[in-house]
């Protein structure tokens, strides 16, 4: 029996995105739909792009978009858009198509320039070094909470001007909100859970405002505060979703790009002890630890037009399109070399982890160096630190988003 016959035969959806089993790890699962079905149709009708070739064209091609409004309203009905989470996304360069897309992102992409990111190189050195300070006498620490996520959350609190002291809701909030942008249909009660996080940002952003309004500062809420009362350049709606945007996608990547790399390094005892012994291959490192096991997982687009062959389906307009990055990530058309193994050397690793096209990550840059640093100066400072159980894992219960829940570690 051909294997997509045996899958049909046993029941097993090709793609399950929300199995413990597909969580703990996908990547099988993306390798038997690369070679069996690489444009496959969810149980829920949606397009699910596994190669590179395919996943790489959708992210770039004028004739996909985002078409959020729309979408969701095919997907939850005309009401949704009353949800107060979903009409906050629908503000979201993220979710916008050109020319709101083009004219959002305008408004921040100067804070983010390669230039500015490396200005901040010796703040992000001080705070991975206050980090370590807090923990070094304990022998042991959760890597997530205590060390990973206190990095991206300090940060993006300095580009948005968040006061020290209201930081540290920050650090111990819960960050169960990912749920949101996985690829299955959301219950009702998932929805409420997001309306009621949306509403508590809303709430908080709102007061930050006046306060930058009083006291200006040197700070991207500052900028779009400003930008605001301009009039034209962004309505009150757009200032708010955007910046919760910003504050999301600041953190919850980055510190999956900290905690699975490091992860990573330690299943691969080799490549861990390569890494200290040649501290300068850190850059091609994060590259590959972006590759290896990506921190964002998939993202969407819809057909603007009906788009006649990719690969061997036809998708009519209107219909979304959904991108394996992680799984196009491992493609042996483009990794021949064993694309399945961690290989801190390994050349010309372009990973589609931050996406492509008009909406490549905006903060890319800023994680890079985040992550070379925090990982080079723990490696450095903590030499002797193990991982307690690094084959079993908690990983969190979300699929866009692919982190761990703890990571304790010992030294
Ligand atoms: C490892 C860390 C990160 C990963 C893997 C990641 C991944 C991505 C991906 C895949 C997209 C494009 C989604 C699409 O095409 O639909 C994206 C967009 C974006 N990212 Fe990131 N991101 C990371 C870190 C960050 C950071 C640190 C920031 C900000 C401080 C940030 C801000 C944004 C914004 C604002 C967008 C929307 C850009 C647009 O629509 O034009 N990201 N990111």
């Amino acid at each position: 029996m051909s294997e997509h016959a045996q899958a049909a035969a046993t029941m097993e959806p090709l793609f399950n995105p929300l199995s413990p089993e597909f969580i703990c790890d996908p990547y099988p699962h993306y390798e038997r739909l690369r070679r069996t079905d690489p444009v496959h149709i969810t149980a829920h009708g949606m397009y699910l792009a596994s190669r590179h070739a395919e996943v790489s064209l959708v992210l770039r091609d004028k004739r996909f978009g985002k078409d959020f409004v729309e979408r969701s309203k095919r997907r939850y009905g005309s009401k949704i858009m009353e949800e107060p989470i979903f009409r906050s996304m629908s503000h979201w360069m993220l979710q916008q198509d050109p020319p709101d897309h083009t004219r959002l992102r305008g408004l921040v992409v100067k804070a983010f320039t390669a230039r500015r990111v490396e200005d901040m190189r010796p703040r992000i050195q001080e705070v991975v070094d206050q980090t370590i300070d807090r923990v070094a006498e304990r022998g042991h620490m959760d890597l997530i909470e205590d060390f990973a996520f206190r990095l991206p959350v300090t940060i993006i609190c300095d580009m948005l001007g968040i006061p020290e002291e209201h930081r540290e809701a920050f650090y111990t909030g819960s960050r169960d909100g990912g749920r949101i942008l996985d690829p299955v249909p959301l219950t009702p009660a998932e929805i409420a859970q997001g309306n009621a996080g949306n509403l508590m940002a809303q709430m908080y952003f709102q007061q930050l405002f006046e306060l930058r309004r009083k006291n200006p500062g040197d700070d991207l809420t500052t900028q779009l505060v400003q930008a605001e009362e301009d009039g034209s350049k962004l309505s009150t709606e757009e200032l708010t979703a955007n910046i919760i945007l910003l504050f999301g996608a600041g953190h919850e990547t980055t510190v999956n790009l900290i905690g699975n790399g490091l992860l990573a390094l330690h299943r691969n005892p080799d490549q861990l002890a390569l890494l200290k012994a040649n501290p300068a291959l850190i850059v091609n490192a994060i590259e590959e630890f972006l590759r290896y096991d990506s921190s964002v997982q998939l993202t969407g687009r819809v057909a603007l037009e009906d788009i006649d062959g990719l690969a061997d389906k036809n998708i009519p307009k209107g219909e979304t399109v959904l991108c394996l990055l992680g799984s196009a990530n491992r493609d042996p058309a483009v990794y021949p070399d064993r694309p399945d193994r961690l290989d801190i050397t390994r050349q010309n690793v372009r990973p589609l982890s931050f996406g492509g096209g008009i909406h490549f990550c905006l903060g890319a840059q800023l994680a890079r160096i985040e992550a070379e640093i925090a990982i080079s100066t723990l490696l450095r400072r903590l030499p002797e630190l193990r991982l307690d159980d690094a084959e079993n894992p908690e990983w969190r219960p979300t699929f866009v988003l692919r982190g761990l829940k703890r990571l304790p570690a010992s030294w």
